[in-house]
C-alpha cells in the first residue's frame, strides 16, 4: 500500500473550500481496495458508486444494487485510502420512502464503513431529505440530470436539458438541494448551455461535479473502469486514459500459452527442498 503519509482525510467542507478558492475538484469512482489505493493520492473524493452493479456485477442497471453491496465495497475502499473523502452512493430503495428511512440507512453506511458522506439521486423533491440528513450530521452529495436509478421513468439513460423548461427545472433542482445543505452536486449527462448556466450560477453554494456535463463545473468525476479502457461500452463523454482490457488480455494469453507449453512455472517459480 502507499507510502505517502497524510495528516487527515479530506472532508465534505474541504470541497466547498476548493470551490471558493477556484481549485478544480478531482474525483473518480472505486469499488476495491487496490484501485482505491492508486487513486487516493490524486483525488479529492472517491465515490463508491452504485455503478458497481453494472461495472462489477454485469447488471443491466443500478436498480438491483443493495445497501449491503454498497457497505461491503465501501469498507474495501476505506481500507485502500488514507487521504481522499470517501462518498458512498445510497442505492435505489434505500432512501426514497421517507426522511427517516434515508437517515437510518445513511447512518448505517457511515457507521459500518467510516466513509465521510453519502450521495443520493434526485433534485427538489429530495430537498427535505437532504436537510433532514445534514441537520443530523450526515454530509450529503446530490445528483441531478441523468439519474440512472430513474432509468425506467426516464425511458432510458437519456441526456437531459434538451426540452423547453429543462434549464429552469434543473436549476431549481440544484438550488433546492444546495439550499437544503448538500455540499456538492453531481451533474450527469446535461447538455452544454444548460449545464454551464447551472454550474456558474452564483446562488448555488454546493460544489458542482460534472460527468458528461460541462467543463465549467467545479470538478469532474469519471467511472474508473471506463476511463481505463476496461468497460465494453462507454458513453460519449468518457475519455479513454488507458487500454487496460487489451493489456490484461495480452497478459492472460501469454500465461495460458506458457502453461500450455510447460514454460510456466519455471525453476525460479518452484520451491526446492532446503
Ligand atoms: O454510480 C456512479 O458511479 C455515479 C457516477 C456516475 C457519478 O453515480
Amino acid at each position: 500500500m502507499s507510502q505517502v503519509v497524510h495528516t487527515r482525510r479530506l472532508q465534505a467542507v474541504d470541497l466547498i473550500k476548493r470551490k471558493a478558492e477556484g481549485r478544480k475538484i478531482i474525483a473518480l469512482t472505486a469499488y476495491h481496495a487496490h484501485t482505491a489505493n492508486i487513486v487516493d493520492s490524486y483525488c479529492d473524493f472517491v465515490l463508491v458508486g452504485d455503478s458497481l452493479g453494472m461495472v462489477m456485477h454485469g447488471m443491466e442497471s443500478t436498480l438491483p444494487v443493495t445497501l449491503e453491496m454498497m457497505i461491503l465495497q465501501a469498507q474495501a475502499v476505506m481500507r485502500g485510502t488514507a487521504r481522499a473523502l470517501v462518498v458512498v452512493d445510497m442505492p435505489f430503495g434505500s432512501y426514497e420512502a421517507s426522511r427517516e428511512q434515508a437517515f437510518l440507512n445513511a447512518a448505517r453506511v457511515l457507521k459500518e464503513t467510516g466513509a465521510g458522506a453519502v450521495k443520493l439521486e434526485g433534485g427538489a423533491r429530495f430537498a427535505e431529505t437532504v436537510a433532514f440528513l445534514t441537520e443530523r450530521g450526515v454530509p450529503v452529495m446530490g445528483h441531478i440530470g441523468l439519474t440512472p436509478q430513474s432509468v425506467n421513468t426516464m425511458g432510458g439513460f437519456k441526456v437531459q436539458g434538451h426540452g423547453a423548461g429543462d434549464e429552469d427545472r434543473l436549476r431549481a433542482d440544484a438550488r433546492a438541494i444546495s439550499e437544503a445543505g448538500a455540499f456538492a452536486i453531481v451533474m450527469e449527462g446535461i447538455v452544454e448551455p444548460v449545464a454551464r448556466a447551472i454550474a456558474t450560477d452564483p446562488s448555488i453554494r454546493a460544489a458542482t461535479i460534472g460527468i458528461g456535463a460541462t467543463a465549467a463545473c467545479d470538478g469532474q468525476i469519471l467511472v474508473l473502469e471506463d476511463m481505463l479502457g476496461l468497460s465494453d461500452r462507454v458513453p460519449k463523454f468518457v475519455k479513454s486514459y488507458g487500454s487496460l482490457r487489451a493489456h490484461i488480455e495480452e497478459a492472460v494469453r501469454a500465461y495460458a500459452d506458457e502453461v500450455q507449453a510447460g514454460r510456466f512455472p519455471a525453476d525460479g517459480h518452484t520451491y526446492r527442498p532446503r
